[in-house]
């Protein structure tokens, strides 16, 4: 389906009202293959989105708009101990974890309440309470944009790292990923142990799959806004990999920076608490605000500009530029005239 003049305020999490000049929402790899071939309906610039749950739009969007709405779960091996399962990039990612969880996988159930679509989840290699979904991602089939080919990534054909892919690199808006392939645990084995997940499982009883999906559910109802009520993106910035020196220069000064040894590449530090120490939460420009009670997710009160929230984004990180020393990097992608 191809849609003219559209409003993007569906097409967004901060719930901004810009407009497209043309949306294609392709609801299976036929249609897309066709449409992709087509070089009078696809006009550039392209941009591909899930749920827009990690981009800002700061105007217009003078180019198509391509949306992946293919459906459908799919067992497609299974052995002792593993599964193969694939899910339609178009699938809702907290839709596709609560069936797994439902059916016994174990994998991603850590992964539970993110918002967006199963097609982003490799190109972001999204992550939370210890787990990423790299671990899980078989392989990933997606169309070339160019010729309209279709092409399938094995998990290390995809080069994933921290919140970053191939897909977000070399080949940024070159493929569009049409279904992702999950190899997930007959037999689950769990993975509690970051911040407060062990306890808030214990809260609810024995440690299962359910249980471990409940207790991430209820820490994220606690901690991130509902888009619901606040437009927002997640986390709007990564958080800072520093080497060991970087680190303990740190220490000595901010001794309380709470800090993750065990991530590959260096020392990550929670960018949550740069940006409270430097006065940031529930701080405001225009309509754009920092949230109260994690200070890494930037809202729209209501009435914010794609700009007001770019706005706000930069003094943050000129603040934590100048009190730490650390350059934050968005997690969000900016998507228009700054
Ligand atoms: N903290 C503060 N102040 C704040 C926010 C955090 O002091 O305003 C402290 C917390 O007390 C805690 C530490 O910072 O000691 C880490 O906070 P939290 O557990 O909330 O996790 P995070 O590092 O801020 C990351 C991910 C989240 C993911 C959580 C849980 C990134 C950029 N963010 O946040 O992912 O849900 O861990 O695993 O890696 C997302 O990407 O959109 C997202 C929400």
């Amino acid at each position: 389906m191809i849609l003219r003049n559209i409003s993007l305020k569906p097409y967004n999490t901060f719930g901004l009202d810009y407009k497209a000049n043309c949306l294609a929402e392709l609801s299976s790899e036929e249609e897309a293959v066709d449409f992709l071939r087509d070089k009078k309906l696809c006009r550039e610039p392209l941009l591909i989105i899930g749920e827009g749950s990690n981009i800002l739009f700061t105007g217009d969007y003078k180019g198509t708009i391509i949306y992946a709405k293919i459906e459908g779960i799919k067992v497609d091996e299974q052995n002792d101990q593993h599964i193969i399962v694939s899910a339609g990039s178009g699938v809702k990612w907290n839709h596709f974890v609560e069936w797994c969880v439902n059916n016994g996988y174990g994998g991603v159930e850590n992964l539970s309440l993110i918002p967006g679509l199963v097609g982003a989840t490799p190109v972001q290699n999204i992550g939370a309470y210890g787990m990423e979904v790299k671990d899980t991602i078989e392989k990933v089939r997606t169309i070339n944009i160019s010729n309209g080919s279709v092409r399938e990534f094995s998990n290390e054909e995809c080069r994933f790292g921290y919140r970053d892919s191939i897909f977000k690199k070399d080949l940024k808006s070159k493929y569009l990923v049409i279904k992702v392939f999950f190899k997930l645990n007959t037999i689950p084995s769990f993975k509690i142990e970051y911040g407060s997940l062990k306890k808030e499982v214990e809260k609810l009883g024995e440690i299962n799959l359910r249980n471990v999906r409940q207790a991430v559910i209820n820490i994220r109802r606690c901690k991130l806004p509902d888009t619901e009520v606040f437009g927002n993106a997640g986390s709007f910035f990564k958080n800072p990999v520093v080497n060991k020196t970087e680190a303990e220069n740190l220490f000595l000064k901010y001794p309380y920076i709470p800090h993750y040894f065990s991530f590959p590449g260096g020392i990550k530090l929670a960018a949550g608490w740069l940006i409270e120490q430097c006065g940031w939460k529930e701080k405001r420009i225009g309509g754009a605000g920092v949230y109260d009670k994690q200070a890494l997710v930037l809202i729209n009160h209501g009435n914010a500009t794609g700009k007001d929230i770019y706005d706000l984004s930069e003094a943050i990180k000129q603040s934590v530029l100048r009190k730490f020393g650390l350059e934050l990097e968005r997690e969000v992608e900016i998507i228009g005239p700054i």
